[in-house]
């Protein structure tokens, strides 16, 4: 499998506090079956991480693990806050996009707010050749509350992505309900874990299964977290100059 959304370098955002964690949540990913992980930590306004930061912080994580024999690739990533300016940042190479390939970009969904900022931020990243995929939409009060704003985003083009958590009830009701519908209608194609930790939240996609697989006849559980996380880390690269 591949877990598309994690927060497993060591001290750069609010995720793995140290080296000592981040190897921890290696090996529990690998255990759980998971091969490949985008690292993606929080890059925002009050984190801003550089893409060169990023790369050198994953590279020298994947060090780490090929000296400790955990049989684990990581490539870089970013979760980015959603702003206006998207394709200047980008273009001004002040965005890395999912597995540093310039196709896909993760976005953090805002929790609140007009869903016509949302749109427009996706709809100006696709006229760039960008494809924005959503992080747990189903967590924000805004989706939630207009559920038909992610239908739409979903018929254009654009990738929602559901945490694990959400899917066994760890954000809540309304987030679980939310996921398993958007799982269920197809709008939701990527099921990622988005850890954090090695033990609260951690990064393991196989538990989801059983409940996904009860709740929604016909889910597709290798498609959500192998098939299309897959097709997204193999994309050929773009420059976008
Ligand atoms: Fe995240």
């Amino acid at each position: 499998m591949v877990d598309l959304h994690c927060h497993i370098l060591p001290g750069i955002d609010d995720g793995s506090p140290d080296m000592e964690t981040s190897l921890e949540m290696a090996q529990i990913a690998v255990a759980d079956g998971i091969d490949t992980v985008v690292a993606t930590p929080h890059a925002s306004s009050t984190n801003p991480l550089s893409p060169s930061e990023i790369r050198a912080a994953t590279q020298a994580f994947n060090e780490a693990l090929r000296q400790q024999q955990i049989d684990l690739v990581v490539l870089p990533g970013a979760e980015v806050e959603a702003q206006l300016q998207m394709v200047e940042l980008l273009r001004g190479k002040q965005l890395i996009t999912i597995g540093d390939r310039g196709r896909h970009l993760l976005i953090e969904t805002p929790f609140v707010g007009i869903p016509q900022f949302l749109e427009q931020i996706c709809f100006e990243l696709q006229i760039a050749g960008i494809t924005p995929v959503l992080a747990h939409p189903e967590r924000s009060e805004l989706a939630r509350q207009q559920p038909e704003v992610l239908q739409k985003l979903a018929e254009r083009g654009c990738r929602l992505q559901v945490n694990a958590d959400s899917v066994l009830g760890r954000a809540g009701r309304d987030a679980k309900r939310l996921a398993v519908s958007l799982l269920r209608t197809g709008q939701a194609q990527i099921l990622a874990s988005d850890a954090h930790d090695a033990h609260y939240r951690p990064p393991r996609l196989s538990s989801a299964r059983n409940k996904l697989e009860r709740a929604v006849k016909d889910i597709n559980f290798q498609m959500l977290t192998d098939r299309v996380p897959r097709s997204i880390i193999d994309s050929p690269k773009e420059s976008h100059k």
